[in-house]
């Protein structure tokens, strides 16, 4: 069967669009205010190590494994699924993970528009110099000051309705566009910005007086902590929540990757890609670690503050640097920029497949699906308000549920089939024709290796451990 053909929705103009692209939604909320948070909740140094060993040794080759799927089956993840299985003869229920895929997207985004609108709704205020007001009061009162205008944001409905809409229409108006044009250029200017102005926030941070302790807490490797946090009473959890945080960061198992490794050109290499956008996107999570663990410890807050650590932060920096409000401004822009361009990609998965069932037009799958999740994120919304003592499952918020299901259960798990699809269902030609390599060369070997035994066995001991199988 010609599998060219069917469902080409669009190509990059080139490799570096790709690259661009993919960047564009590994880099994100995720890097910037739920690295720092996750890292600063399980305790520093063992989260930190056990991400890393999870992006190294799952995270890298289940993207070339997602990218290589997309590549090959050129249409939204869930026909891409039907093609290959049909092609290798492997079950039709593989397009089991395409849907998989599209459901967490649509889950995900449904949270991450509210998240994002947070940033949103920081702009004005920083902007506003509200923040300067800590360099004239009392240091106890600072945390206080900051906490209280966090609090008053996600207090009040209203508000959050607000910036979650405002984020949903944006992120419509990009999808029409079609996910090559305007994404590539935005892209190309607002990821070295980004880069640049954690640049110039790690030296801000520098410059605080504990600064080494952010560094020590962030590096210090401490297992028994991690798995035993309350005492002698043994947790997986922390564990589950760096593998899933290393799935979630670089936008794996939900298809996201897959969707545009479709659009990627005929000959594009998908082992240098891949490599550029895993470091990029690690790079981002460690500057941001290293950004707001200084600020935390210098200003007596607690690094286990949740989902309000950065906003908690990161303001007080501004506060007190030169030119704060300005430079503070700039950077909740630049994070909602960021937090877009990955938007984009949750979506993306939904509409390609909603335009080749026939029965939408891009605009209409576009609309559609940006309603439904904008009605879903409503569940977020209230979660830190009107729902906050809404626990119906394991104590958590709707919001925790929804984030918890999907990052450490939903992209795990997909990187897990994917893994298996790609290294035991698929033709070793095949795969080696994709990745233009040969089936001796040590590359492809130890590929093979990762995608067959390794990132198989990881989730499912981390899964088993985290439901107390080995305590
Ligand atoms: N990787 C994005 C971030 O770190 O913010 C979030 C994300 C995008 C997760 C796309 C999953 C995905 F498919």
């Amino acid at each position: 069967m010609n599998i060219d053909k069917v469902c080409i929705h669009g190509e990059w103009s080139s490799r570096l669009g790709f690259i661009l692209a993919a960047t564009g939604s590994a880099v994100g909320l995720g890097n910037i205010w739920k690295f720092p948070y996750m890292a600063g909740e399980y305790g520093g140094g063992a989260f930190v190590i056990i991400y890393l060993v999870c992006v190294a040794l799952m995270g890298l080759p289940v993207m070339m494994a997602e990218v290589l799927l997309g590549k090959r089956g050129r249409c939204s993840p869930i026909n891409t699924m039907r093609t290959l299985a049909e092609e290798v003869g492997a079950s039709k229920l593989w397009q089991f993970l395409g849907w998989a895929g599209v459901i967490a997207g649509f889950l995900i985004l449904s949270y991450y528009s509210v998240i994002a609108g947070w940033t949103l709704a920081y702009i004005p205020e920083v902007a506003s110099g509200t923040f300067s007001a800590v360099t004239t009061m009392p240091e106890t009162e600072v945390m206080g000051f900051v906490g209280s205008i966090f609090n008053n944001l996600t207090g009040n409905p209203l508000a959050l309705i607000f910036w979650h809409t405002v984020f949903i229409v944006v992120t419509l108006i990009m999808l029409l566009g079609g996910v090559q044009g305007g994404l590539e250029r935005a892209v190309r200017f607002m990821m070295p910005a980004l880069f640049l102005l954690l640049l110039v926030l790690v030296g801000y941070a520098m410059s605080t007086p504990k600064f080494m302790e952010g560094v020590h807490f962030m590096f210090n490797v401490d297992f028994h902590k991690f798995f035993y946090p309350k005492g002698d009473q043994f947790s997986g959890d922390g564990l589950l929540a760096a593998m899933g945080q290393a799935f979630f960061s670089l936008s794996l198992g939900m298809g996201a990757i897959m969707v545009y490794g479709a659009y990627l050109p005929k000959h594009a290499s998908i082992i240098q890609t891949t490599a550029v956008v895993v470091v990029a996107d690690t790079l981002v999570a460690i500057l941001a670690g290293l950004i707001i663990f200084p600020i935390v410890f210098s200003n007596g807050l607690e690094a286990n503050a949740g989902v309000g650590l950065v906003f908690k932060t990161l303001p007080i920096a501004f506060g007190q640097m030169p030119f704060g409000s300005l430079v503070g401004a700039l950077f909740f822009l630049l994070l909602a920029l960021a937090a877009w361009s990955s938007a984009i990609s949750l979506l993306e998965p939904a509409i390609a497949w909603l335009v080749e069932t026939g029965k939408f037009t891009r605009f209409s799958a576009t609309i559609s699906s940006a309603v439904a999740v904008w009605l879903v994120g409503f569940a977020t919304v209230f979660s830190f308000n009107l729902l906050a003592d809404f626990k119906p499952l394991f104590d958590k918020t709707l919001f925790e549920q929804i984030d918890y299901l999907t990052s450490n259960i939903m992209l795990p798990l997909g990187g897990l089939l994917i893994a298996v699809f790609v290294a035991w269902m698929m033709k070793r030609q095949i795969i080696t024709e994709e990745l233009e390599l040969s089936t001796d060369s040590f590359g492809f070997q130890l590929l093979q290796f990762l995608l067959r035994y390794v990132t198989p066995l990881g989730v499912t001991l981390v899964f088993l451990n985290a439901i107390g199988v080995f305590s």
